[in-house]
């Protein structure tokens, strides 16, 4: 199968890339990268590893998109928030060039389509877009990745290892929420793109489900340290999200700070406190479930993970 990556750099794309080199089914990768990134360290990685790297602007001239993904099976984005909405004329050329699957960039929680967290509405408008130029699609969310999950411990010990250390309990710490090692998203992703059943459908592809009080007990458990509980509470998380709102409204347009603290606090109001991000709430929206789909898949444990984490082996997110 000939599959275009779109972002195949960074974090989600490389867990991909991985994923997919590493399947039992044949994939035929192409990555697309900005011309001004052609030569960086990890385009340079790609191609040791056997992937063909593609310098195309995706805001440029819609031929040179087409030639490039003519052919193309399946065509995955993960691009950060800036680009998303670059999407848009990759979609339009991927329609052109008769790709089979387009797989828009969601890769996160479950949350209802709109009115619950902006970032994913910046999602739903490009799927929409989809749906509207008839592009067969798949959208896959993954939970939240555990490499985001831990807390500090008060030792210090796995600061090194954290991007974004959680600053605390939401609500009362006991609402369930779907989580998933990023480096197994590509495992997941190999197997939902060479399956039929789930073309123009939506894929909740996550691992295990925690309360926050289990990821707490899990790491006092396996570190021997007592943690400090502190709990937000559901009404401090919607002042947050308030002051947020406020904040990004006086800000430019191009202030991405300003965007990503609201989305942080959207995220944690979402899967920590409403409970959007679990498996029976993604049914509800119309996913699929990876554990129907899968049964015999396999995945990296939380415990695992936070084995790694305590043996100083684990890879801080974004290195
Ligand atoms: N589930 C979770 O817990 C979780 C956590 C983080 C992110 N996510 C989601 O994962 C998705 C991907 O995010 P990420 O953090 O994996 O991304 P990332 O690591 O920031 O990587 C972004 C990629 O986009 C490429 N890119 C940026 N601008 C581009 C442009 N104009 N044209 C072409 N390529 C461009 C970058 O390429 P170069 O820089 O090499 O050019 C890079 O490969 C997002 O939907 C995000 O919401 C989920």
């Amino acid at each position: 199968m000939k599959v275009i990556i779109v972002g195949a750099t960074g974090e989600t794309g490389q867990s991909i890339v991985n994923g997919l080199l590493g399947a039992p089914a044949e994939f035929d990768i192409t990555a697309i990268t900005r011309k001004s990134s052609i030569n960086n360290s990890k385009n340079q990685k790609l191609r040791d590893d056997g992937v063909k790297v593609v310098g195309v602007d995706l805001d440029g001239p819609q031929e040179d998109l087409v030639n490039v993904i003519s052919g193309a099976d399946t065509l995955i984005s993960c691009l950060n928030p800036q680009a998303f909405q670059s999407q848009v004329p990759l979609a339009d050329a991927a329609k052109k060039a008769g790709v089979k699957r387009f797989v828009p960039c969601f890769f996160a929680t479950v949350a209802p389509p709109k009115g619950v967290m902006s970032l994913r509405e910046q999602k739903e408008d490009i799927l929409n877009y989809i749906k509207k130029i008839y592009l067969p699609y798949t959208v896959i969310d993954v939970g939240w990745w555990y490499q985001l999950t831990p807390p500090r411990l008060p030792s210090g010990r796995i600061d090194s290892s954290l991007v974004a250390p959680c600053q605390g309990l939401y609500g009362d710490g006991t609402t369930l929420s779907a989580l998933t090692d990023s480096r197994d998203i590509g495992r997941y992703v190999a197997r939902i793109i060479d399956d039929p059943r789930t073309l123009n459908n939506m894929v909740f592809a996550y691992s295990e489900t925690l309360t926050q009080i289990q990821v707490y007990q899990t790491l006092e458990r396996l570190s021997q340290e007592k943690l400090e509980y502190n709990y937000i509470t559901k009404e401090a998380l919607e002042n947050r999200i308030s002051l947020a709102r406020d904040a990004l409204n006086r800000a430019s347009a191009e202030d991405y700070r300003a965007r990503a603290a609201l989305w942080n606090a959207e995220y944690g109001y979402s899967w920590g406190v409403r409970g959007d991000n679990a498996p029976e709430r993604a049914r509800f929206l119309g996913y699929l479930d990876v554990k129907d789909l899968y049964p015999d898949a396999e995945w990296i444990s939380f415990e695992t993970y936070i084995s790694e984490l305590l043996d100083g082996t684990a890879r801080r997110a974004y290195s």
